[in-house]
């Protein structure tokens, strides 16, 4: 394609967040273009593409990865389905986001990795987090050496609550929601591969469905190669609102990303401070939303690398994310040898 030319992406999955993604395509990146939204569930696909302007919509992704208009593709379907759509659009010769988690077994993950690398096509995967600017000035302050050594690292999700506890699959709290943490300490720690993951996790905000295997509060320790320490932490309760946040400690200082403050703006009253919060993570997060597909986008015209998160990382924050579900299995921390396998 030329410099100038737009870039064509297709939609896969237009549910929760595929929706808000065709809106960002379609509305906020400059040069590009909401080709084709794909969704089985008939009538979906229309929902979102019609009142954007969209014609062209697809029940089968397949129709997606076959049509020659189509540049790349963004993939936001259930975690279980993207793997084999990563692969499907990769051997179609289509460049790859794929929202996080890439695959849910470590095989997996290597398989749409190997794919994508095949077909010689970028792979990015979703961890917006990588793109807000708090999260990425911070992430450069520590890669130029600006906090010295990185000692402890923490990183936490609280979500202000889920509609439908009893619709949670299994270790969500893991794969789908702390997954986005680990991956934001691994790139904090700069190549530093996990050691040792130790996770404790309850059903305390919904206890009714523990039974059916809901987790809606955890702790992890993680001990890296580096020797440093990291900690996570996930709830799906957050009274306040969203909260995000992430720090790095080390021999020569802190640095600090994420504010549950929605603005700076202030009230004071009889009652004392009140600052407005976040209740949607598209609110939080909007401007990461829309750059990491800004250069999704910037990747497909150039040719260059991926800038966000690649398929490898996808991997190695999934490596965490397994590691926890087998320590709360085993009540103990576990091992894990350097290519990210439980010992
Ligand atoms: N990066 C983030 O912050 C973030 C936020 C929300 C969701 N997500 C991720 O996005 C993914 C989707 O989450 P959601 O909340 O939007 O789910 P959702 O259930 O609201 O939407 C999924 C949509 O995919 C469709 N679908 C199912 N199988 C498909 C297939 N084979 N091909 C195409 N479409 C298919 C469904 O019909 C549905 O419309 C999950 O992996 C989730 O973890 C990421």
């Amino acid at each position: 394609m030329t410099t100038t030319s737009p870039v064509r992406l297709g939609l896969i999955g237009s549910g929760w967040i595929g929706a808000f993604h065709a809106e960002t395509i379609a509305r906020r990146i400059p040069g590009a273009v909401l080709e084709v939204v794909a969704d089985p569930v008939p009538g979906a696909a229309e929902r979102v593409a019609a009142p954007l302007g969209v014609s062209k919509t697809a029940l089968d992704a397949a129709e997606v990865f076959a049509d020659p208009a189509v540049d790349g593709v963004v993939i936001s379907s259930p975690a279980f389905t993207h793997t084999d759509l990563v692969v499907a659009a990769a051997e179609a010769g289509k460049a790859v986001f794929v929202e996080k988690p890439m695959a849910l077994t470590l095989e997996d993950a290597d398989r749409a990795i190997l794919a994508a690398q095949r077909a010689g096509v970028p792979l990015q995967t979703g961890f917006n987090r990588r793109f807000s600017h708090d999260f990425a000035s911070a992430h450069a302050i520590v890669a130029e050496g600006g906090i010295g050594t990185p000692q402890l690292l923490r990183s936490l999700t609280r979500d202000p609550g889920i509609p439908n506890p009893g619709a949670v699959k299994p270790w969500t709290i893991f794969l789908e929601t702390l997954i986005h943490d680990f991956d934001t300490l691994n790139w904090f720690n700069g190549g530093a591969v996990p050691v040792e993951v130790f996770a404790v996790a309850d059903a305390l905000a919904y206890p009714d469905f523990k039974e059916s295997g809901l987790l809606d509060t955890a702790m992890v320790t993680i001990r890296y190669s580096n020797g440093a320490i990291a900690s996570a932490e996930a709830n799906f309760s957050a009274a306040y609102g969203y909260d995000v946040r992430g720090e790095v400690f080390g021999s020569g200082g802190m640095v600090t990303a994420g504010d549950v403050r929605a603005t700076s703006m202030r009230q004071y009253t009889a009652s004392g401070e009140a600052a407005p919060t976040t209740r949607r993570n598209i609110d939080l997060f909007h401007q990461a939303y829309t750059d990491e597909l800004v250069s999704f986008a910037d990747v497909i015209r150039s040719g260059g690398p991926v800038v966000g998160a690649t398929g490898t990382d996808a991997r190695a924050a999934l490596v965490i994310a397994l590691a926890c579900i087998e320590s709360v299995t085993r009540n103990a921390p576990v091992a894990l040898d350097g290519r990210g396998a439980v010992i």
